[in-house]
């Protein structure tokens, strides 16, 4: 079998002005892979990922994202995907029902919405709290229904940048027991994190230092690359060092 990469990406690159935020990155992801893109702040993940999901064009280079590519064709890009963003993009004074029916109608589900709600709900750990505004669910249940939010059209890769910013961890636990869950459904998935305990779990990752690949491969691997005895954290102060 051969295993085709679900997201291809070569020699990306960004400019703002004078600032090149992503620099002829290249790498390959699989389908049903945890991938992760870290760096310090300012290291250029968040551009990358939007470039990835067909929301910001590219200055050089390509890269094709489950089987569109993203500069040519953003529109079977953005349909293909789930994002979900830093901000997360939910409606507060709505019920988490009424998030999952409002992004089931934009991804113009028509009569699949209410069955994808329910996987939705299930799948998110949320089926007790349909009818809670998401103004006060808990920061561990608005990642959730955030996830149920971008997941809601059962893309074939999502995109998720800081999912676990600010969220305690216990339910960075679950969080993390449902995008493995997701991922061994076929599901890809492309995490952004500064959490370097969390990094340990990607099946494999690349390290972004000022725009540039510093390192990528297994966790294993990569820390093999940066020298004896160095842990992920270890190798994210010294790229945060670099980067000041
Ligand atoms: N729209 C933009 N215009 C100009 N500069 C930007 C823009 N977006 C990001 N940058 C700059 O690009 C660099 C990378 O930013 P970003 O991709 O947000 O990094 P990260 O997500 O790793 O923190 C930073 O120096 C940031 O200030
Ligand atoms: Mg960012």
């Amino acid at each position: 079998m051969t295993a085709t990469p679900v997201v291809d990406v070569r020699g990306l690159s960004k400019r703002f002005g004078a600032l090149l935020a992503v620099d002829d990155v290249s790498f390959t992801i699989l389908r049903g892979e945890v991938f992760g893109l870290l760096g310090p702040n300012g290291s250029g993940k968040t551009t990358a990922i939007r470039m990835l999901c067909g929301l910001m064009t590219p200055s050089a280079g390509s890269a094709s994202v489950a089987g569109a590519d993203v500069a040519r064709e953003p529109d079977a890009v953005k349909a293909r995907i789930g994002y979900m963003s830093q901000a997360f993009g939910l409606y507060r004074d709505l019920t988490v029902n009424e998030n999952l029916a409002f992004y089931g109608g934009v991804y113009e589900l028509g009569a699949r919405r209410p069955e994808r709600a329910a996987w939705a709900r299930q799948a998110m750990r949320l089926t007790e709290f349909g009818d809670r505004l998401a103004g006060v669910l808990s920061g561990g249940q608005r990642q959730r229904l955030a996830l149920a939010c971008a997941m809601i059209h059962a893309p074939r890769v999502v995109f998720l940048d800081e999912p676990t910013a600010g969220v305690d961890p216990a339910a960075r636990r679950l969080f993390w027991t449902i995008l493995r869950e997701r991922a061994a459904e076929g599901v890809t998935m492309i995490v952004t994190t500064h959490y370097m305990d969390e990094a340990e779990r990607f099946d494999r990752l690349v390290f972004l230092s000022r725009g540039r690949v510093k390192a990528q491969g297994t966790p294993a691997e990569v820390k093999r690359q940066f020298g004896e005895g160095m842990s992920l954290e270890d190798i994210f102060v010294s790229l945060q060092e670099h980067e000041a």
